[in-house]
């Protein structure tokens, strides 16, 4: 047996962040250079397993000057004095070192083919204490820090200890639960720097809806990462906008499951996410260069960060003097505790709503105004809310107005409809990256803070706001736009190197375009002045208007903003763009007017209007048998690899979708809405753009994240496209209530369960292929692939949907449901594409 030696390390180590626990007595010598332990050994003190990456090892340790010996996992290659434990197995029951050690402890694979830890009496210390069925087991430890204890004759992993987390949640690793069988995986923190038995700190998700992630001390919240939105805890605003943060949450609605996984694009780049003893949770990497781990995240960090510090209905603002403030319309409970810094006891209503009053007593007061909405910008949304499946905000502000106990609402991208029906708790104002939060208050308390021109609605009578809905909701909708518009524009001016976008520059663009101009009055007749009766929508940068030129031609007029001084850019761009493409399946420009303030484009009439309006309106969306699907599909097709190839500018569109597809009489499909597009040398294969517009479910990741676009931005947006056409679903309309995933992650999923043509559109089942369609769903996949270099382009989808060329097996979108990369899953897959038209018409039985 050999002697450990212990490390102490000097005690300036003790000040590194988050090196807690780092004193350790390790082995010096490997006796064992083995990543197995087979029934008939045993390691003791001094002996190890290495993985056989050499990454993780695993043998006994003495964390610092304890007298207390354990059994753990650490990285191979890191220096001691910085070491991490990633995972004790006896941490609340250790060994005791004595003095003489003349009986020593030792691992080993028992009888019962369990793994046990036996102290010097053959005391069994620790062990995995499963049902092993055969006789032979082993434990394996893994590149991945995974302990396993496996049965060698059915092969069948018994138990693992990933499945048991401590204080770090390594690449690989899940946390979460399974609300059928009970099980929790949680990080527990050790309890001090040199003993591993579980602290004080506990973090983990919520089973929620959707679950929030969430740490405890003892029993008592202690930080929230808020609700999980598809991409990221809302409530961590540094989070990264999904992808890039590695973080994932995989719910399984069959086995009641949710389950938060943490990965890397890298094997050999060690993170790790650890809770350390005093609370804080923080991801580190190491740095190979300094031999040291650096920090990339942590929480909590700032006053603001700990859970409810300013009580019920306050807010916390970690830049404010005082750093807690009541929400609008709410005042300090004990204005005495308020001002002895004393936050937690919370605020109260000033004015009570007035759905609270004694309805009697109003009746014969008379006039009562009625309460209203009072939005909060940038917020953390507050605890303790209810998810409530709604399609849109109105339908949230709705059920939330008609709700006398619903004191707030908000609607959050990725997660939908949330309501509040009791004190608001954990409020934080964000300086970036947070949520809109619409906060019930009475009448009187609303409008007062004219400097702040905050967005407020405010309702008739309760039985009215069924009725006002539409239109709040339209207010609602055109404030939001303007606001967006308008940043979206400011940002434009400032950060992209814009051209001159004086009228004369304008004008001379539009005279060297050689595109026919046309009179304002002209317009004016066409469109009737206007005339709300005549209005289609809102385009890309103001409304567009259907009209009637002189000689009977349908036309439809796009109008400029005219508040928009930036706008002119993306004008300007339309204009230079479509009038030099010509293809049937671009919208035509067929002139265009700039007068004064007006600038106008004067298109040709799509009778169809967009594709959007039929793809997912209930009633309409029979009409698109798969047939036109796929006509529509095959023309996009083409007209996206006319812009990328075919033109002579080469033009990326950057905001394909739906509502950007026009469709005419008979249901041809035009590319539309070229505000956004961009052309670019062909030699410049990748452009980057500080600003990051476009659609949200139709952004490509390293668009979305980085700002990155390219060519294949646009083939990521045709294979959401391409799944929304086969499914009749928009990608960003899968909520919570049915499945956690995007309609990406959606698709992924019905293959992996071998029911691909469950995703078929129930309205076409009977008049499709499935053979065709199963094909476009499978380019599809190819096309959303998370690496830009794995999409095909554009001429390759052609070719791909005539059938002209094999299809590779698309990658798992990992963004979506990353983690459950098995062998299984992807053979599964496999089988599914590689179907062959015969088997399919067994199959159909047609
Ligand atoms: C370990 O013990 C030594 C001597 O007793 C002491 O100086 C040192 O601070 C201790 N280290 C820790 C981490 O407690
Ligand atoms: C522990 O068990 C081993 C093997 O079964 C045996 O050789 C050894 O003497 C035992 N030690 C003690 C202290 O009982
Ligand atoms: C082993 O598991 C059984 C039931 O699964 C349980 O009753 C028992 O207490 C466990 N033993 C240890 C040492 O954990
Ligand atoms: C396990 O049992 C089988 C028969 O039941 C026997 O042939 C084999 O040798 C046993 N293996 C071990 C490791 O005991
Ligand atoms: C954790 O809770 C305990 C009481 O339960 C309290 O004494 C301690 O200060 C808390 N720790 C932190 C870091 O807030
Ligand atoms: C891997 O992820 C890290 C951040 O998590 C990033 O800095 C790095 O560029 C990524 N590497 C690759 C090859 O994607
Ligand atoms: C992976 O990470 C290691 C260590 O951080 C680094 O040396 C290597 O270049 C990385 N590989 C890639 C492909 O990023
Ligand atoms: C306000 O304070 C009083 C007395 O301190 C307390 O009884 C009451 O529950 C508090 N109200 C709220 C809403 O916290
Ligand atoms: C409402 O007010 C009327 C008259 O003011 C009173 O008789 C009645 O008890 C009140 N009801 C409640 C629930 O307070």
């Amino acid at each position: 047996m050999g002697n450990g030696i212990q490390y102490r390390i000097p005690s300036a180590f003790l000040s590194f962040p988050f090196l807690l626990f780092v004193f350790l007595a390790i082995p010096s010598q490997h006796c064992t250079a083995s990543d197995t332990l087979t029934q008939s050994q045993q390691i003791s003190v001094g002996q190890t397993l290495i993985s056989s990456g050499q990454i993780f090892e695993l043998g006994f340790f003495i964390p610092g000057n304890s007298s207390k010996q354990y059994v753990g996992i650490w990285y191979e290659n890191i220096p001691i004095h910085v070491q991490k434990f990633v995972w004790v197995a006896n941490r609340e029951n250790p060994l005791t070192v004595t003095a003489t050690d003349s009986a020593p402890s030792s691992l080993t694979i028992g009888k019962d083919g369990n793994l046990r830890l036996l102290d010097g009496m053959n005391n069994t210390v620790w062990s995995t204490n499963v049902s092993v069925h055969s006789n032979n087991s082993i434990a394996v430890l893994s590149d991945r820090g995974d302990l396993t204890l496996k049965d060698t004759v059915s092969g069948l992993i018994l138990w693992e200890s990933f499945n048991y987390p401590c204080d770090a949640l390594v690449p690989g690793m899940m946390l979460g639960m399974n609300t059928k069988t009970g099980e929790k995986r949680v990080l527990s923190s050790w309890l001090t720097a040199e003993d591993p038995s579980p602290g004080k700190f506990v973090c983990g998700i919520t089973p929620e809806t959707p679950p929030q992630g969430f740490m405890w001390n003892g029993s008592r919240p202690y930080y929230r990462g808020g609700p999980w939105d598809g991409w990221r805890f809302i409530g961590i605003p540094d989070m990264g906008q999904g992808y890039t943060n590695g973080f994932n949450l995989l719910p399984d609605h069959q086995q009641g499951s949710v389950y938060l996984t943490m990965d890397t694009n890298n094997t050999s780049h060690l993170k790790i996410m650890i809770l350390t003893p005093t609370g804080t949770l923080k991801i580190v990497h190491w740095d190979e260069q300094v031999k040291n781990w650096y920090v990339s995240w942590q929480a909590p960090i700032n006053p603001c960060d700990i859970y409810g510090v300013c009580g019920p209905y306050g807010v916390c603002n970690k830049d404010g003097t005082p750093i807690c403030e009541c929400v609008k319309g709410f005042v300090p409970n004990s204005t005495e505790d308020w001002r002895k810094g004393n936050w937690a006891g919370g605020c109260v209503r000033k004015t009570e709503l007035l759905c609270q009053k004694n309805t009697s007593s109003l009746a014969s007061s008379g006039k009562a105004q009625n309460d209203g909405f009072w939005k909060l910008s940038d917020m953390k949304l507050p605890d303790h809310f209810k998810y409530l499946y709604y399609e849109d905000s109105s339908g949230c502000q709705q059920w939330c107005s008609s709700n006398c106990a619903c004191v707030a609402y908000a609607f959050v991208t990725g997660i939908g409809c949330m309501v509040w029906d009791r004190g608001l708790m954990d409020i934080q104002q964000f300086s970036f990256s947070g949520n809109d939060l619409f906060l019930r208050l009475s009448y009187s308390e609303l409008g007062k803070d004219k400097k702040n021109e905050k967005f407020v609605i405010s309702f008739t009578t309760i039985s009215g706001v069924v009725l006002l809905g539409g239109f709040m909701y339209g207010l609602h909708k055109w404030r939001a736009n303007e606001r967006l518009k308008r940043e979206n524009w400011r940002k434009d001016f400032d950060m992209d190197d814009t051209m001159d976008t004086s009228r004369d520059t304008l004008q001379e663009n539009v005279q060297s375009s050689e595109l026919p101009i046309i009179g304002f009055d002209k317009i004016l007749v066409a469109t009737d002045n206007f005339s709300t009766t005549n209005k289609l929508g809102e385009g890309g940068f103001g409304p567009v208007y259907k009209g009637k030129l002189e000689d009977g031609q349908e036309v439809a007029v796009k109008r400029l903003s005219r508040h928009s001084g930036q706008g002119a850019e993306e004008f300007k761009n339309e204009i230079i763009l479509i009038s030099k493409l010509q293809h049937r399946n671009l919208v035509r420009l067929l002139g265009c007017c700039i007068e004064g303030e007006e600038k106008l484009l004067v298109y040709e009439y799509m009778t169809n209007k967009s594709l959007d309006t039929f793809l997912f309106d209930a009633t309409k969306r029979v009409q698109l048998d798969w047939v036109k699907r796929f006509h529509i599909i095959e023309g996009i097709a083409r007209g996206l690899l006319y812009l990328h190839r075919d033109s002579c500018l080469r033009v990326i569109h950057r905001d394909l979708k739906a509502s950007n597809i026009l469709l005419d009489d008979d249901m041809n499909p035009k590319i539309s809405d070229f505000g956004l597009a961009r052309t670019f040398q062909v030699t410049q294969e990748l452009a980057n753009t500080h600003r990051v517009v476009g659609t949200f479910g139709y952004m490509s990741p390293e668009y979305a994240m980085g700002g990155l676009f390219s060519e294949k931005s646009d083939v990521f947006s045709f294979g959401v496209l391409l799944l929304e056409m086969v499914s009749g679903m928009r990608n960003t309309s899968i909520h919570y209530h049915e499945t956690y995933l995007n309609l990406l992650g959606y698709a992924w999923e019905l293959c992996n369960e071998s029911r691909a043509s469950d995703l078929v559109d129930e309205v076409m089942v009977d008049s499709c292929s499935l053979f065709e369609v199963m094909r476009c769903t499978h380019i599809g996949l190819l096309c959303v692939q998370d690496y830009a270099a794995d999409r095909p382009t554009m001429s390759t989808v052609v070719l791909m949907l005539s059938h002209e060329i094999d299809l590779p097996h698309p990658k798992q979108p990992t963004f979506t449901i990353q983690g459950l990369s098995n062998a299984d899953l992807r053979s599964q897959c496999n089988k599914i594409f590689s179907m062959n038209k015969e088997s399919l018409s067994i199959v159909e039985g047609r």
